[in-house]
């Protein structure tokens, strides 16, 4: 099965954030958009994992974040990777908390002694709300920096649990199931 781990918001928050999106997405700009019930944060993408190792996850999550306490999370703005110019993945922006990076590297130091090799690259917090299509030219973009202006988004959200996600992929795009809930500080 193909997982990861992220973080999720409440439905509210993926609504708003979905809301918000909306000039872009009126712009028929050739881009996938992601539908409100896909929006995460993704702390560690895992791959394909068998289930005997995927069962031995959800526990190694429960240990390390046992001791950390949910934190307040500011989102808000838009942007692209690589650049706006030249767009792959469209996200609105994630506040790089330190008790994120914590949480990321948490995740990393849990995961280790299953096997998972660490993120070589540095973590960057985003909200993915689209991909380019395949063969998109730069050029259908050219209109993207004005309509960037035009997004507004700010929210807040409590960091409570670090979810292992399960990624099912189709002709209609990913559909992703929580598998388990690690709750920060135990759920206490
Ligand atoms: P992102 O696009 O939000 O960064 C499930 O595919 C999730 O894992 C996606 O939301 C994607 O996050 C993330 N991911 C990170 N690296 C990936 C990779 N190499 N292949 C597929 N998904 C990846």
């Amino acid at each position: 099965m193909r997982l990861f781990v992220a973080v999720n918001l409440p439905d509210e928050e993926r609504q708003a954030a979905f809301a918000a999106s909306s000039p872009l997405r009126s712009a028929r700009l050739p881009v996938k958009w992601i539908a409100p019930d896909g929006l995460h944060v993704t702390l560690k993408f895992l791959g394909e994992v068998d289930g005997e190792r995927a069962e031995r996850i959800g526990p190694a999550l429960d240990s390390v974040v046992r001791t950390v306490r949910p934190f307040a999370l500011t989102l808000g703005g838009f942007g692209a990777f690589p650049t706006l110019a030249r767009p792959r993945v469209f996200w609105l922006g994630v506040e790089r908390h330190p008790a994120l990076e914590l949480l990321a590297n948490d995740v990393e130091r849990a995961l280790s002694p299953l096997d998972f090799e660490s993120e070589l690259r540095p973590f960057a917090p985003h909200l993915t709300i689209g991909r380019a299509k395949k063969g998109a030219r730069a050029s259908a973009f050219q209109d993207l920096e004005r309509l960037a202006a035009v997004v507004e988004y700010q929210g807040v959200t409590t960091v409570a649990s670090v979810d292992l996600m399960q990624s099912t992929l189709s002709r209609g795009g990913a559909t992703y199931t929580v598998l388990h809930r690690a709750l920060l500080g135990g759920g206490r």
